[in-house]
């Protein structure tokens, strides 16, 4: 257990500043992330001060006459036996080389000049960004701090955050194996985005040729050339057959590549979402035994979203690189979860003008020809259970909160896959789950989005925010989507 965290200005800043990158593009929809009640930041009740280590937690800065001690606090927490390697984890992976974070933390001379600014954002929980909420599901790769990280964090900066001795720096973790790709492909030509701040472009590479037979994707990395301006890769990959219909897009703009928004240029599923990345994220890799089918002489779409409101547009040459293998025991395939009577327009989703809590749902069950059609790639039949090990939410701008859950017939809980409370556009990842969730023949998967339309939730046009209109379904910036995209497998 970490000792009570001392009483200290920190605990009465519960709203993030400054540098809101992400604010001015999506207007004042920031409000408070999930869970930042101050109960969870204000820990300590007053009695917190010189309560030292005398908690058994073996902290490395004890008994060694640590600079920080005697700074005031009485805390002796330091940067190089306690905070580094939080830091390290958790912020480094975007406030780093080049990374999309405003300022480095990876080494001392980086993290003492910012270490006050620090705490705002790590006390309501905006720092680092992990959306899900935590009590939906539990994830692979979470990259939340924990209640006791964060407690560290805080009580360190609050005592003088004092640099401590580099001896007692812990040893630096294994690195995870690394991500060998068998192959790696790269943008057509290197692209320069014409569009600010946002320019949402698809390329088109095609699949390699010397893979004369079918094989499985079990993995994709990213390996981001302009990491500073590159808010999210998405790849997608046509069967042969329906590569004109994108050949056909890129032929129609003159420029390197086409502009596509909400996806490859169609929502029909000949682009066949295949992998994504976004900043922080390790390399998609399938769950264990599983993989996605290409064959050969398909079509890889790679959509590509800068952002330059921050950094100056660039040429940019991001490659992907991928791991394939000839079988897999559980085949598996990304799908997407939405209402085709909204894309269709035959049953709009419209979102009204200055109406704050629009709710828009969808409940399709196992026996849907939506999963008919998406699953036939898997070979399963029409009722048959599948495992659902990983999802993702999309919506635009208006977006404020979304759940997806399997409801399963019978049973008293239904079995949350992700829900975001708090939608920000800029931070869209997608969630492996530590365990599936089994989706069988009389189960229905459920997706609840909602919207705020009014004045003080709209994105900025030339830095004013844009008057509400009613808006509905559709691929451009203004429109909105419901979207979910969940990886099922074969059992
Ligand atoms: C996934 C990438 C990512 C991770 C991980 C991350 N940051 Fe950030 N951080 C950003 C970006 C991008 C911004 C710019 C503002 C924005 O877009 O929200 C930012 C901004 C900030 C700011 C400026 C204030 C603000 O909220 O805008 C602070 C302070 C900060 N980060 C601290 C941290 C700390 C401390 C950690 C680790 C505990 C961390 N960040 C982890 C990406 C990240």
């Amino acid at each position: 257990m970490m000792a009570p965290m001392s009483r200290s200005p920190w605990n009465l800043v519960v709203r993030r500043f400054a540098l809101p990158l992400t604010v001015a593009l999506i207007g004042a929809a920031c409000t408070d992330p999930p869970g930042a009640e101050t109960s969870e930041t204000e820990t300590g009740d007053g009695d917190g001060d010189g309560d030292g280590d005398g908690d058994g937690d073996g902290a490395p800065g004890d008994g060694d006459g640590a600079p920080g001690d005697g700074d005031g606090e009485g805390s002796s927490l330091t940067y190089w036996g306690d905070a580094k390697p939080i830091i390290d984890r958790s912020c480094a992976t975007c406030h780093g080389d080049g990374g999309i974070g405003p300022f480095g933390l990876e080494t001392w001379e980086q993290v003492e000049p910012f270490a006050l600014i620090l705490a705002p954002s790590i006390a309501d929980l905006s720092m680092p960004p992990w959306p899900p909420n935590a009590d939906c599901n539990t994830y692979v790769d979470d990259r939340s701090l924990t209640l006791a990280e964060r407690e560290l964090l805080l009580e360190w900066i609050a005592s003088g955050y004092p640099e401590g001795d580099p001896a007692d720096a812990a040893p630096d973790p294994t690195p995870p194996e690394p991500f060998v790709a068998d192959f790696t492909v790269t943008l057509p030509e290197p692209y320069t985005p014409t569009q600010s701040p946002d320019d949402y472009r698809c390329f088109l590479i095609p699949w390699p040729e010397d893979l004369t037979e079918p094989v499985f994707v079990t993995g994709q990395i990213a390996y981001p050339d302009q990491k500073q301006m590159l808010h999210h890769v998405i790849s997608f990959i046509a069967d042969p057959e329906d590569a004109h219909i994108f050949q056909a897009l890129d032929d129609a703009d003159p420029a390197s590549g086409y502009e596509c928004f909400g996806g490859p240029g169609t929502l029909d599923w000949t682009g066949r979402w295949l992998g994504n990345w976004v900043p922080g994220m390790d390399p998609w890799r399938a769950p264990a035994g599983s993989g996605i089918e290409v064959k050969p002489g398909s079509l890889l779409i790679v959509q590509m979203h800068y952002n330059t409101i921050a950094a100056a547009p660039v040429p940019d040459a991001t490659s992907l690189g991928f791991q394939i293998v000839d079988s897999v025991e559980r085949p598996g395939t990304f799908v997407p979860i939405l209402d085709y009577r909204w894309v269709a327009g035959i049953e709009p989703m419209t979102i009204p003008a200055n109406e704050a809590d629009v709710h828009h749902q969808v409940a399709l069950p196992r026996t849907h020809p939506l999963f008919a059609a998406t699953l036939a790639i898997l070979g399963v039949g029409s009722s048959e259970e599948v495992d659902v090990w990983r999802g993702t939410l999309h919506m635009h701008m208006l977006g404020t909160r979304a759940k997806l859950e399997v409801m399963r017939s019978g049973a008293s809980e239904d079995e949350c896959v992700v829900q975001i409370d708090d939608w920000d556009f800029h931070w869209q990842g997608d969630y492996m789950l530590e365990q599936p969730i089994p989706f069988g023949g009389d189960d229905t998967m459920q997706l609840d989005c909602w919207y705020d339309n009014t004045a003080a939730n709209q994105p900025l046009v030339n830095g004013e925010p844009k008057l509400p209109t009613t808006t509905g379904w559709g691929e451009g910036t203004f429109d909105e989507m419901c979207l979910g995209i969940v990886y099922m497998a074969r059992k």
